[in-house]
């Protein structure tokens, strides 16, 4: 049974790693599996809302339902997201977005040689900080920390800074959080401190909590 009612209400996702080009064949990007972010889309859905999921590369099928947008680069991500935010109500940012890319893009394959290489990383957008920069008052954004120490310091850090109303903080030293498995061991904190703690759970019960609760945000304006 659904955990809230989200009808009417349109809700960005953002999921997956983001894949950051050094030549036509080769990249950097991360362990991130999509799980949690396409959870939270299913949650969103089973909710009554229209859902936007905005994924980098992952293995898993398009929830029924759901109009989802394939991103390859944190640019292009970007792009996605600033399309669809003017309708937003929610945005949750569930990827893990590479913070550096190759300065340079080679356009013909890198050839190796006798030498060692060095290759210059270059900082991506901030997708997250930049929807909290364009933030309308009746907007909710959410975002997620994975951290292995100091949890809600660093991620209350990170809440203010990107202006974020809720993040969800998963210490990803902990078996069972985290990256590519189906569990995960969330805390969720706002401004003023701890609002939701959440024993290990499949990412599935996980993103319909943190839905009901997002859901009690957005009623309670
Ligand atoms: O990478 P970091 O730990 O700062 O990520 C915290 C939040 O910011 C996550 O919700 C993530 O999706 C988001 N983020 C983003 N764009 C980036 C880096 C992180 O939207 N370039």
């Amino acid at each position: 049974e659904p955990v809230t009612d989200l009808s009417g209400k349109c809700v960005i996702v953002t999921a997956g790693p983001t894949r950051e080009p050094m030549d036509p064949v080769r990249f950097l990007t991360n362990r991130s599996s999509g799980k949690m972010g396409y959870a939270l889309a299913e949650a969103a859905r089973d909710a009554g809302a229209e859902v936007v999921l905005i994924s980098g590369p992952v293995s898993l099928e398009t929830p029924y339902g759901v109009r989802r947008v394939d991103v390859g680069t944190a640019d292009e991500m970007l792009d996605a997201v600033l399309r669809d935010l003017p309708r937003a109500d929610v945005v949750i940012k569930a990827a893990a977005v590479a913070d550096y890319r190759p300065a340079q893009v080679a356009d013909y394959k890198i050839k190796k040689s006798g030498e060692e290489m060095v290759v210059r990383l270059e900082r991506t957008p901030d997708i997250a900080e930049e929807v909290g920069r364009r933030k309308q008052s009746h907007q909710l954004l959410v975002g997620f920390a994975a951290e292995t120490d100091h949890v809600e310091t660093y991620a209350q850090d990170k809440l203010k800074r990107k202006n974020m109303d809720l993040i969800v903080a998963n210490d990803v030293t902990q078996p069972g959080a985290g990256f590519e498995g189906d569990t995960n061991i969330v805390t969720v904190y706002d401004r003023d401190g701890e609002v939701l703690r959440l024993p290990k759970l499949s990412k599935r019960e996980v993103a319909r909590r943190l839905i009901g609760l997002i859901g009690e945000r957005l009623h309670a304006r």
